[in-house]
């Protein structure tokens, strides 16, 4: 995690990075120096979002190492390019073996925003998971940013930076969490996580009690044992609770956890499979959520529901036929024993409907089927609630992070009925809206509460490196949810 300053002026020992607009032949909070923009263009360089420029200026620039970011288009601007824009810079800076640098803000939208945005790009763009690597010796860290600002937004630079480190933070303590081997992130390795989260925020007033598999058979949890079966590995049930004094309303954040996805005797393709480490993203998010309320200490009361378990194909493992009774009282016929997600937050929504909360919000690699629909790079949205949906999408454009509403289509839960029992874990029509297919389940356990589903299957794992994310977890949503949060 790097270290963020702030000051007015900058430092000419230290490395500089500083923004220009496409078509624009000036420097942002250096519109005098025109001999440093000139420089960069006979390079070739034009502003261009995602473009970097590297200029070792002679003399009467403010730094002699200075490096300058293209934003795109000043008419498109938003924080999200100036996340990007950071990212950037702070990659050019690594790769030139720096261990600080400067950044001066561009001072066109707020400055604690864009305090937060920098922040955010630059520490999110450096973390790697390199836990499980030889350490080379010359790797140099890059450990120290400054934003340059001026005098009157120094205040709300200053409280930008605050906020800025405590949201990547909890964003990179997501991405450890899903990163980590499934073999070690095992469900009670997972509670042990929540335990020294939860000890960190005592003071602030979280509490834990974590569920082990007696607990959960003596609280009925059918469907969530019917999953952690075909494991090894015992489940795990997670209650983690944040009550301020001044609490105005109750929120229930509840995840799916399932720690590895082989699918159990459905069993997916070995390609299909490679990546179902990060299939408790859900949980992860929320976990990474209670690590930031200490320091946020927004006036919510809040509530984390983790179902965490694996999903395998034991000896002992749910067959497809298999009926379960959740901890509701419903009936689940389970066709399909990869729609294990549902089955685990039939319970944990239940669970949470009982904590009786203002809303509750799930979070969930729930179906394939989003992906499709919405790509990697959205999450889709869907409940009984249209202000709830709202209110995270309002939050979302503080983060970034993208969501697309889907309309929870009450004639497809025609597809759910099942002979046998009260509900069916798949639909019977085949190939199409898998997602929302996915929120009807869901919906059938929450009793008419305030609710939203966030389906992450996209967003929360990334193939292929993002502007400000390697490989692997990404974090998403943690940064939303804590926006939301704070409002509340
Ligand atoms: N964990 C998966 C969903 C998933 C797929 C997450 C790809 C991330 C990337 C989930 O448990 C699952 O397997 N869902 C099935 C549901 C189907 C059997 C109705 C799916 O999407 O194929
Ligand atoms: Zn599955
Ligand atoms: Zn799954």
């Amino acid at each position: 995690m790097i270290r963020a300053l702030q000051t007015e002026k900058t430092d000419s020992r230290q490395p500089l990075a500083a923004f220009v607009f496409e078509k624009e032949k000036a420097v942002l909070g250096f519109p005098q120096d025109k001999k440093l923009f000139d420089a960069a263009q006979s390079e070739g360089f034009n502003g261009k979002a995602g473009r970097a420029s590297l200029l070792h200026p002679k003399s009467g620039s403010p730094a002699r190492l200075v490096v300058l970011v293209g934003l795109g288009d000043r008419k498109k601007f938003d924080l999200e390019a100036l996340r990007k824009g950071a990212a950037i810079a702070a990659k050019k800076i690594r790769s030139l073996s720096q261990t600080s640098f400067s950044l001066r803000l561009p001072e066109i939208l707020d400055s604690k925003s864009e305090a937060v945005a920098t922040v955010e790009g630059a520490s999110l763009a450096l973390y790697s998971f390199d836990k499980y690597k030889k350490k080379s010796s010359s790797d140099k860290e890059l450990r120290e940013i400054t934003l340059v600002g001026s005098k009157l937004a120094q205040g709300s630079i200053k409280e930008g930076l605050r906020m800025g480190h405590i949201l990547s933070d909890a964003a990179l303590f997501t991405r450890d969490l899903v990163n980590e081997p499934p073999s070690d992130m095992t469900p009670l390795e997972f509670s042990k996580r929540a335990e020294t989260v939860a000890a960190q925020g005592k003071a602030a007033g979280i509490t834990l009690k974590v569920f082990d598999k007696k607990e959960i058979e003596e609280m009925k949890m059918g469907a969530l044992l019917g999953v952690a079966r075909g494991s090894a590995e015992p489940p795990v049930f997670i209650h983690l609770h944040y009550k301020p004094q001044n609490s105005r309303k109750s929120i229930a954040l509840v995840g799916k956890g399932i720690t590895f996805d082989s699918g159990g005797l459905s069993l997916k393709s070995p390609q299909n499979m490679e990546t179902m480490k990060m299939d408790m993203a859900g949980a992860a998010s929320i976990l990474a959520v209670f690590k930031a309320l200490p320091a946020l200490k927004p006036a919510v009361e809040v509530h984390g529901i983790l179902a965490v378990t694996e999903n395998m194909p034991g000896g002992r493992a749910q067959k497809p036929g298999d009926i379960l009774r959740s901890m509701s009282g419903k009936t689940i016929e389970v066709l399909n024993t990869d729609a294990e997600g549902r089955l685990v937050l039939a319970d944990a929504l239940h669970y949470a409907v009982k904590q009786k909360p203002d809303a509750v919000i799930d979070i969930a690699t729930l179906t394939g089927a989003c992906v499709v629909a919405v790509g990697s790079l959205v999450a889709g949205i869907m409940g009984n609630s249209d202000d709830l949906a709202s209110e995270i999408e309002e939050s979302s454009k503080d983060s970034g992070e993208r969501f697309c509403r889907f309309p929870l289509v009450e004639d497809y839960k025609e597809g759910l009925k099942s002979p046998v029992a009260d509900l069916k874990n798949i639909s019977s029509v085949r190939g199409e809206a898998g997602s929302i297919i996915g929120g009807l389940f869901l919906q059938e356990f929450m009793d008419d509460r305030p609710w939203v589903h966030l389906d992450i299957a996209g967003p929360a794992w990334t193939d292929r490196e993002l502007p400000y994310c390697k490989a692997g977890g990404t974090g998403f949503p943690v940064r939303t949810l804590l926006h939301y949060l704070l409002k509340q």
